[in-house]
Formats: C-alpha cells, structure tokens, sequence
C-alpha cells in the first residue's frame, strides 16, 4: 500500500509523565535513537518524504541536530546550525519566541545561507510551534527560501504543525 505505518516507530518513544514539570507528558526519542534499525528506519522515511532539491538543512538545538545532519548526508546538503543565543561564535541575527513561562531567543550566523537558499527546517519534535516558528522568521530574514519543516514527532494538541503552516510551511512528521 501507499500509506506507511509509523506504529513500529512510535512504539520506540518513551513517554516520561511529569517532566520537566507537572502535568507534561515528555515524549522521549533517546529509547528511538538507542535503537539502530529505528534510527535507520527514521532517517530514512525523513529522506524520502523530503519534496525537491534542498540547499541546507537547518537543525535546531540540541535534539534537532541529530536528525539534521543524518538527513543532509544522503539529501547531499550542508547542515545550518540553529541555536539557543548566546552560542554560536561569529555574527549571528536572532529572534525571540515565547514559552508557557517567558521567552528565549534563538539565533544563527548571519552569513551562513546565500539569499534564496533552499532550506529544509528540522527538529525532533513540535509542540506549541513556537521553536520552529522563530526559526522559519530568523531563516527567511537571513534571505532563505523555507517551505518544508520536518519532524519525527507532531503534537497536534498544541496547534504548532497548523500554525506553521499558516506561515506557508509544507509540514511533515512521522509519528502524531
Ligand atoms: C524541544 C524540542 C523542540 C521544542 C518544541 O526542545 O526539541 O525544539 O522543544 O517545542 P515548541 O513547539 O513548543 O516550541 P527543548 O527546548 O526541550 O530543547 P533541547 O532540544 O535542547 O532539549
Ligand atoms: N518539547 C515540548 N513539549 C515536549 C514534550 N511533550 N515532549 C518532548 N519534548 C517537548
């Protein structure tokens, strides 16, 4: 069939209630990234759910690097690093995004993509989308071209895949 079943991922998520505070049910890809054939597996159905040619896959700290530069190899693109502020060495423009309790900023080098630069966003996980949002501005304000954001794991509850595609993202995750 054309419909790929996720199930034999998913079953390799753990979920930790309560962390990292009362009430959040965490769901934990370190019992996936154990696992070498669902790692394989994951890397895999990420590539080949990728739409066209990309120029850069842009990762988002900490976890979203895992899967950025496992997918770039294969995509033969390079791996753009987004991080929390604060970390990286050279200039860097950043955004600012909210949480359940404040704010935090995340940035990249300000010359790490050529305007129109084709790039595919990645992380392990959207929730609120409030992460990925801020990353789609800070890359489109560095002159990229995003219309593809990746992740192993939606919450749907939490509106962030809608609301990204809201901002004009192809969004895709492999297991809800
Ligand atoms: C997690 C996850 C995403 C973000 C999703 O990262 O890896 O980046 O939260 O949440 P959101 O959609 O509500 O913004 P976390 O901040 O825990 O950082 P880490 O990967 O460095 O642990
Ligand atoms: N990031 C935001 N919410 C999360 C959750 N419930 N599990 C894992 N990572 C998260």
């Amino acid at each position: 069939s054309g419909s790929v079943n996720n199930d034999d991922l998913k079953a390799r998520i753990r979920t930790i209630p309560d962390f990292p505070k009362p009430g959040i049910m965490f769901r934990d890809i370190t019992t996936l990234l154990l696992d070498a054939h669902g790692l394989k597996t994951t890397i895999d159905r990420m590539v080949a759910a990728v739409d066209g040619p990309v120029d850069l896959v842009a990762g988002i700290e900490a976890r979203g690097f895992l899967f950025a530069a496992a997918l770039a190899v294969p995509l033969n693109a390079g791996v753009l690093l987004i991080r929390k502020d604060g970390k990286l060495p050279g200039a860097t423009i950043a955004e600012e995004y909210a949480l359940e309790y404040g704010h935090d900023r995340i940035a990249m080098h300000a010359d790490a993509c050529a305007p129109g630069a084709r790039v595919l966003l990645i992380d392990d996980l959207i929730a609120t989308g409030g992460t990925a949002r801020a990353a789609v501005r800070l890359l489109r304000k560095a002159g990229a071209v995003v219309t593809q954001a990746h992740f192993v794991v939606d919450l749907p509850d939490l509106g962030g895949a809608d609301a990204l595609r809201a901002d004009g993202v192809e969004v895709r995750s492999l297991v809800a």
